[in-house]
């Protein structure tokens, strides 16, 4: 094996020491493993308004900072790029903090809690010139990336129909009790759509596939949740949400329909991209996260079953 090439330092810090933060504290953690990576983030700091939340992190033996007001983290000079990941009504004022205190932004979804603050954040990034990322990672999956480079091939014929999906089932559990993410006021009007919204149009809009035309069918299916104190509170956001979308492909209007769901009957975490075309078609899911679906129309129609993991191997990689 070849010694790795330099790699830059960037200095990371996170605002936001909850699920998402550790996340990112953990792939940090592991970015020795990836090859051919011009650059290597070392977490220097992390932010929380509650103290507890921070103590996780201290087993991470870069970080030097622990802050509790994100305005003192972004004060200090020894950070290139912040990552935050803090609830939606407030990634308005948070991104905005990051790109005047000079520093580069690692969002979360979605970018701003409505369109008007998505806006704000992207027209104050460029006129700062500062760099913004926002990402959903479902697409760099090996399956998803095969899905995309055949969708975008040409390959499948006139195009039937798309189907792109994030689903997941916790929600059934009535007895869950409530946090942020079940209330408008701190999820955003949009609610399951400004969650997982991105995971499912992402490979749509890379693949340039803008709806011209919407229908939308929202459902709020549990009204209330335990509060977790002994009571109960209102839980007034969407729970599912199917768009049914007409997007012009190739000059011809195309069904393409985008699921949100968060209480899908046994799905966890499932993000499903399907693509039907007169020639060819594609099918890959989470669920199965080795198999890829290929249809191709022939003398007999057939679903061929790709072990995507079994092909890696043969390539040598
Ligand atoms: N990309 C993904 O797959 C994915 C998955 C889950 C969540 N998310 C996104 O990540 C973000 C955070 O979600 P989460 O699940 O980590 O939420 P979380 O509730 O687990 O964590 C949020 C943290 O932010 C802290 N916080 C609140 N206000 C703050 C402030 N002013 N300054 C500093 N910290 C503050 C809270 O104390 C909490 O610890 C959201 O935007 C969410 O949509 C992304």
């Amino acid at each position: 094996m070849s010694a790795a090439a330099p790699q830059a330092k960037v200095r990371v810090a996170v605002i936001g020491a909850g699920l998402m933060g550790r996340e990112v504290a953990s792939a940090f953690g592991r970015w020795f493993s990836l090859l051919d990576c011009p650059v290597a983030p070392e977490l220097c700091g992390v932010c929380d308004v509650n103290p507890a939340a921070l103590d996780w992190f201290r087993q991470v033996p870069s970080i030097r900072h622990f802050d509790t007001d994100h305005r003192t983290l972004l004060a200090r000079p020894d950070i290139d790029v912040v990552y935050v990941a803090v609830p939606h009504d407030l990634h308005e004022a948070l991104y905005l903090d990051v790109l005047r205190s000079g520093k580069d932004l690692f969002a979360e979804k979605p970018f701003g809690v409505d369109l008007g603050a998505a806006r704000r954040i992207r027209d104050e990034a460029s006129r700062l010139g500062r760099f913004v990322r926002v990402s959903s990672e479902f697409p760099f999956l090996p399956g998803a990336r095969r899905a995309f480079r055949m969708a975008s091939s040409g390959d499948l014929g006139r195009l039937i129909e798309v189907r792109s999906a994030f689903l997941h089932s916790s929600d059934l559990d009535p007895s869950k009790p409530i946090n942020w993410k079940r209330r408008s006021a701190q999820c955003g009007e949009a609610g399951v759509m400004n969650d997982l919204g991105l995971h499912v149009a992402h490979l749509p809009l890379r693949l340039g596939w803008r709806p011209s035309h919407l229908h939308a069918q929202l459902q709020k299916i549990y009204t209330t949740r335990p509060d977790g104190k002994g009571g109960t509170a209102a839980c007034d956001t969407w729970d599912n949400a199917v768009l049914h979308t007409t997007v012009p492909i190739g000059g011809e209007p195309v069904p393409m329909t985008l699921e949100m769901k968060r209480m899908a009957p046994t799905e966890t975490n499932t993000w499903i991209f399907e693509a039907l075309g007169t020639d060819m078609g594609v099918r890959y899911s989470t669920k199965e996260p080795k198999t890829f679906w290929t249809f191709r129309r022939g003398k007999e129609q057939t679903w061929e079953k790709t072990d995507l993991a079994a092909g890696l191997a043969k390539a040598g990689k």
